[in-house]
């Protein structure tokens, strides 16, 4: 029988270790070192190297799992577990310089996600929930925001940079969001922005077009932290879905209605 907190401990080493690399290869990487997999979409061997190292050392936790990792290094299905890995999140930021980037790893079980570990590197945070826990921030028990006023909320969000489906109803909503909120951060990494939203420095992220390995982890953590997690028509197809509202369960309804109104 798997201990899945026992299990989330090594995960977290593992990330802290994959982490260092990355950091390490920073001041190293160079610009023909990038490249495009499709429009603004970069890789290089950071991300390659970091998902390789991930895959060898997950494989070792649990034989039989397999994988849903974005740069492809391993295609293995798993019948119950399966790893999805986003071996950097924020890799534009890493290959500009620009410090927010993470490594974000989640282990599924059948469909539910039961392990989620972002670890975002320059700051040295560390973010983790097993099935059943609460949310910790590098050991601290962390919960989302209880803000109920969207006037006092800061919002995150990614803007669109290669699907330009929703384009005028999501300038629309960042103009009504601009009008009444603290103020609108796009940040770089949505794994990021999700164990924000679980420490309670966001009150709501969201974004379309996104993949499993963007968000597996970080959703769930802050679903863990007391946040809610559902898809534009406020149902729970977020992780497969590509589109995903997380947000405190005071602000649900409100906010709820203007992904509804803007982007549906
Ligand atoms: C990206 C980041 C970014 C989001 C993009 C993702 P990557 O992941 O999470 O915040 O806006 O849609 O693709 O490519 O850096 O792993
Ligand atoms: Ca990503
Ligand atoms: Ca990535």
């Amino acid at each position: 029988m798997i201990s899945l907190e026992l299990l989330c401990q090594d995960v977290v080493e593992l990330c802290r270790e994959v982490g260092i690399f990355i950091k390490m290869e920073e001041s190293k990487v160079h610009r023909e070192d990038i490249e495009t997999k499709s429009k603004n979409s970069l890789v290089s061997y950071v991300d390659k190297t970091a998902e390789q190292r991930l895959v060898a050392n997950l494989a070792k936790f649990i034989p039989e799992a397999g994988f849903i990792a974005e740069e492809g290094t391993s295609d293995k299905v798993g019948d119950v577990y399966n790893w999805i890995i986003d071996p950097l999140d924020g890799t534009t930021n890493f290959l500009h310089g620009v410090p927010t980037y993470s490594v974000s790893v989640a282990l599924k079980r059948n469909d539910e996600v039961v392990i989620g570990v972002v670890y975002e590197v320059n700051r040295d945070e560390c973010f983790y929930a097993w099935e059943g826990s609460d949310a910790f921030l590098n050991g601290n028990k962390i919960e989302t925001n209880s803000t109920s006023n969207l006037s006092d909320s800061l919002i995150a969000t990614g803007f669109p940079y290669y699907d330009y489906t929703h384009l005028d109803g999501y300038f629309e909503l960042l103009k009504n969001l601009a009008k009444n909120t603290r103020g609108i951060r796009r940040i770089g990494s949505a794994a990021v922005d999700l164990v924000y939203m679980a420490c309670g420095r966001f009150d709501v992220f969201f974004e379309y077009s996104l993949h499993a390995w963007d968000v597996a982890a970080g959703a769930f953590i802050a679903q863990q932290a007391g946040a809610v997690i559902e898809d534009f028509k406020g149902e729970g197809n977020w992780l497969f879905g590509k589109e995903i509202v997380a947000i405190n369960p005071q602000l649900r309804v409100e906010f709820s209605n203007l992904i509804k109104k803007h982007l549906n």
